[in-house]
């Protein structure tokens, strides 16, 4: 009974001075817990053989037990507030903060180069027509009038894919221009299209050279279209991309696909740099495509898309445009 009396002197400062919800758990279960003073005077009450005592001490039991559970609620009620409070303050957003920016990509340059160059084509009213990059052999070669025996045929400069026996050959095209030849089929004239897009060939990698590069292709059909007009339009084009005072010169070349043929250079960055090839449509493609070489006459031009961001920016090694280096790719942002 006396120590009874005593937890209810001792334990209440006890409580009261409780600076945690941890540490008056302890103090709960240290004084009416299972172990507690509290349980084992419950226990002890089996022994008493006076029914009257035995009440009573089982009141005065409950009594303490009772006060003490009501003081640890709450104080339990207080800390808890507390606690919370301390919460608010420490995990407080401070909204003045300025904002944690996600990292940005973006396109690579070699896509931004081609997109660049096919706005300016929009510009001077061309629409935008992509192929296939598995081509077969009558659009790649034969519609744009390579003979049967040319070079770019061989397996040496071209890539062939594997669909056994076929009637004719499947490869990866080595240009754009097939789609100038699937693009008139399947349209009357006038033309004037651009066609962006990767273009394939037996290379190994080095400074200039790539199995998988980009080109974009140009042709214009109508029934005056001139040499003068070739001219004008690449050389607008050429002041768009590279500065207004840009010059360029033609210089005669051959391509099976056009007669007479060029390649179009241009002065920037205090040299001539060859840009593209470019010539007026040769007749015989137009007969490939059930055009008549009497009614219409065209252009047609094909650039390379790392080659026109390499003299753009001054890239000397292609390897450069490949490697997948952010820390180089992250300046043509
Ligand atoms: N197809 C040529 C090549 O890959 C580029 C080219 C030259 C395209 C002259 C043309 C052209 O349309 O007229 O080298």
């Amino acid at each position: 009974m006396t120590d009874l009396t005593n937890l209810l002197q001792s334990v209440p400062p006890a409580i009261a001075s409780a600076g945690s919800l941890v540490e008056l758990e302890a103090i709960e279960a240290e004084t009416i817990g299972r172990g507690s003073g509290i349980a084992d005077a419950r226990r002890g009450l089996g022994g008493i053989t006076d029914a009257q005592e035995r009440r009573e001490t089982g009141r005065a039991i409950n009594d303490v037990a009772q006060e003490l559970t009501r003081l640890i609620a709450d104080r339990r009620a207080v800390l808890a507030l507390a606690e919370e409070d301390e919460r608010l303050q420490t995990d407080r957003a401070d909204v003045t903060l300025p904002g944690r920016r996600p990292p940005l990509g973006s396109t690579h340059v070699i896509t931004q180069t081609m997109d660049e160059i096919v706005d300016i084509f929009v510009g001077l009213g061309y629409t935008v027509a992509r192929g296939p990059e598995a081509e077969t052999d009558f659009y790649n070669f034969t519609a744009l009038n390579f003979h049967e025996t040319h070079p770019s045929r061989l397996e040496s400069d071209t890539l062939y894919l594997d669909y056994g026996e076929q009637e004719e050959e499947i490869l990866l095209r080595t240009h754009t221009s097939p789609m100038q030849a699937r693009y008139m089929e399947q349209h009357d004239p006038p033309v004037f299209i651009v066609v962006p897009g990767k273009v394939f060939r037996a290379d190994a990698v080095d400074a200039t050279h790539s199995p998988v590069f980009h080109q974009i292709e140009g042709l214009a059909v109508d029934d005056s279209i001139t040499f003068a007009d070739l001219k004008g339009t690449l050389a607008e084009f050429t002041r768009q991309f590279f500065g207004k005072d840009t010059e360029v010169k033609f210089i005669p070349h051959y391509f099976p696909f056009t007669e007479p043929s060029a390649e179009m250079h241009a002065y920037t960055k205090g040299r001539w740099i060859e840009l593209l090839g470019c010539g007026m449509v040769n007749p015989a493609v137009f007969e490939h495509v059930g055009y008549d070489p009497d009614k219409v006459t065209g252009f047609a031009f094909g650039m390379g898309a790392e080659r026109m961001a390499m003299v753009r920016h001054g890239i000397t090694d292609l390897r450069a445009l490949i490697d997948p280096d952010q820390r180089i790719l992250e300046q043509y942002r």
